[in-house]
């Protein structure tokens, strides 16, 4: 069964004074959770790991954004470095689909997917990007609408797992890192959109979650 690196309930992360943080976000900051290095390194081996299971026939890459577009790109560059140095390699295409289920930092009940055709996919093998997974229900939702697509296979890996107690047992094939049950953002991950354009995956000051709140 996969595996990511946890970080348990106690670790707070790091001072964030040690490390860039955009001006702009300096107040908004509570710590820094998981530095962008030590993301980098871990996507490195998600690289290497996927394309030992999926690597004789051509993926299909599919980003789930906006969260997943960081790490969508990181990936892909791991990836691509295995297929130029490798004795073997694969061509990857790639696709996207764009779905909303957050609002403030709590689940919204509706779950929109709003994406290609993805009539692409029929046959395929297919790598779901994902950025986080928290209850499962919106992957569970995705998967179901690429299964009627009918690829040869469909596998998942998310960036992110958080551990609550609402969690359904939803385990993707591959994991970055396996997270306690707090909100966090950075590398892609928004409070209502802000927060993206931060490197470290971070946590938010309370006070933070009042001024960026709709
Ligand atoms: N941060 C950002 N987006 C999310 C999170 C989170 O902790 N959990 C689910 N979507
Ligand atoms: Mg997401």
């Amino acid at each position: 069964m996969a595996c990511g690196l946890q970080i348990k309930d106690e670790d707070s992360g790091y001072n964030k004074n040690l490390f860039c943080i955009p001006k702009h976000y300096e107040e908004d900051i509570e710590r820094v959770f998981i530095p962008h290095g030590l993301i980098l390194d871990r996507t490195e081996r998600l690289a290497r790991d996927i394309m030992q299971d999926m690597g004789s026939h051509h993926i299909v890459a599919l980003c789930v954004l906006k969260g997943g577009y960081k790490f969508f790109a990181d990936l892909l560059d791991h990836i691509k470095a295995l297929n130029q140095n490798g004795d073997k390699s694969v061509p990857i295409t790639v696709d996207f689909v764009r779905i909303k289920s957050y609002c403030n930092d709590s689940p919204t009940q509706k779950i929109s997917i709003v994406g290609e055709e993805l009539s692409a996919l029929n046959g395929k093998n297919v790598l779901v990007v994902e950025d986080i997974i928290e209850t499962g229900r919106t992957m569970k939702a995705l998967l179901s609408k690429l299964k009627d697509k009918e690829p040869k296979m469909i596998r998942v890996v998310s960036l992110l797992i958080k551990m609550t107690n609402q969690s359904p047992g939803y385990r993707p094939d591959y994991i970055g890192f396996e997270i306690p049950d707090k909100f966090v953002v950075g590398y892609a991950l928004d409070y209502n959109e802000y927060f993206r354009d931060l490197n470290h995956i971070c946590i938010l000051k309370e006070k933070a979650k009042e001024k960026y709140k709709i």
